[in-house]
């Protein structure tokens, strides 16, 4: 097993603004761009050749990554002149691959956090016998994943994405967004044309009585699509909670990168990360928070569960709980936002009146 496929071209809508110039798997987590974690563990895992399917801001993959040799890699990009869907976008790397038709290729959305043994899913796939294997993982609410259910054996039996309908619920098994494919599976995608690997191609594998097996498997796992899930996957990846070799510093509970400026007085915590060159305050608290490349913190600011976008400015004594502030953006003195408020990249909030108010 030596060949995977990254799944990197979607436009990572939900998160916006973290995505507005940054594809999703380009945004940091943990001081490097999320990919950088996904393919450190892929090359221990053994992974030699990786083909990135891209297609939104795909100019930006090659740049950073090269051909793959600092990660001791071997990198490809494919970018797709249209998005082709997940299925499109495996079908159209699939004359980059080397493997025989028999062999396993290892496929990956782009956006998951996960210790998952992959090792373990390839012998899961070798000893089944299956055409594809799927990495299961239980969750609470499944409504917004693929609901993946499993006869005893561990046998798939139906794949439904994105259950409309209570009756649909029929499982809390999703598909965690690691396979396996049979190499000849991957030729037999239609070329060419969109394909969704989750609406067309799986159910239509089950349909004519493909194997597809389910591993369930109950290690860390959370898919980054949206900006809490994210937030909270680089500070668990600094808290050492979710495992990768390419976290850059001892885990702990914050991760300062060179060249940035905390002030002695600062409190920071819960996985906190302070980009290189951002500044924080005297006195500010940052818990388990991303703030990015040369941002700036004030005095007495309180940033909980927030990301603080690339050169942006939050204002002395502001609280954020939950927020995004977008690259370049201001948000001046003693505001506070709350749980989901976005600001939008370069937009810029007046320092708020109160404090006048109250110091009068
Ligand atoms: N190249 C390319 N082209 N990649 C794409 C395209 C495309 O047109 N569309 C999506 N992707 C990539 C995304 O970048 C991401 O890495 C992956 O495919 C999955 O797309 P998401 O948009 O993140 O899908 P999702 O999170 O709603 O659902 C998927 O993941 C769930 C697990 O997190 C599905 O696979 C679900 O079945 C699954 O449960
Ligand atoms: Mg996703």
């Amino acid at each position: 097993m030596t060949e995977a496929i990254l799944l990197v071209g979607g436009k990572g809508t939900r998160l916006r603004p973290l995505t507005v110039h940054t594809p999703k798997p380009m945004v940091p987590a943990a001081g490097v761009p999320f990919l950088t974690h996904q393919l450190a563990r892929a090359r221990a895992a053994g992974v030699e050749h990786v083909v990135l399917a891209t297609s939104y801001l795909a100019e930006v993959f090659e740049p950073y990554f090269g051909d793959g040799a600092a990660l001791g890699l071997r990198l490809e990009y494919v970018t797709e002149v249209e998005p082709l869907g997940t299925g499109g976008a495996i079908r159209n790397v699939a004359e980059r691959l080397d493997s025989g038709p028999d062999e396993p290729v290892l496929i990956f959305n782009g956006d998951i956090l996960t210790g998952l043994d992959i090792r373990a899913l390839v012998a899961e796939h070798r000893s089944a016998g299956a055409d594809v294997s799927l990495h299961l993982t239980r969750v609470q609410d499944p409504r917004a994943f693929g609901l993946v259910p499993t006869d005893g054996t561990g046998r798939v039996t139906a794949f439904l994405e994105k259950p409309q309908t209570p009756e649909e619920i029929v499982t809390d098994q999703i598909n965690a967004g690691a396979y396996v494919f049979r190499r000849s599976v991957i030729d037999a995608i239609p070329a060419g044309r969109p394909v969704s690997v989750e609406r067309e191609t799986f159910p239509g594998l089950l349909a004519d009585g493909a194997h597809l097996q389910g591993m369930v498997d109950s290690t860390y796992w959370l898919d980054l699509g949206t900006p809490q899930a994210f937030i909270r996957g680089s500070a668990d990846l600094v808290l050492g909670l979710a495992p990768s070799p390419a976290v850059p510093g001892r885990c702990g509970e914050a991760l300062v990168l060179p060249s940035a400026e905390v002030a002695p007085g600062a409190k920071l915590t819960g996985g906190t990360v302070i980009g290189a060159g951002a500044v924080i305050g005297e006195g500010a608290t940052v818990d388990g928070s991303t703030v990015l490349d040369d941002a700036v913190v004030g005095p007495g600011a309180v940033v909980t569960d927030s990301m603080v976008g690339r050169a942006a400015r939050v204002g002395a004594r502001t609280v954020l709980r939950g927020a995004v502030v977008g690259d370049g953006a201001r948000v001046g003195a003693d505001n506070e936002l709350h749980e989901g408020a976005r600001i939008w990249c370069g937009a810029s909030l007046p320092d708020a009146a109160i404090r006048f108010s109250s110091d009068a």
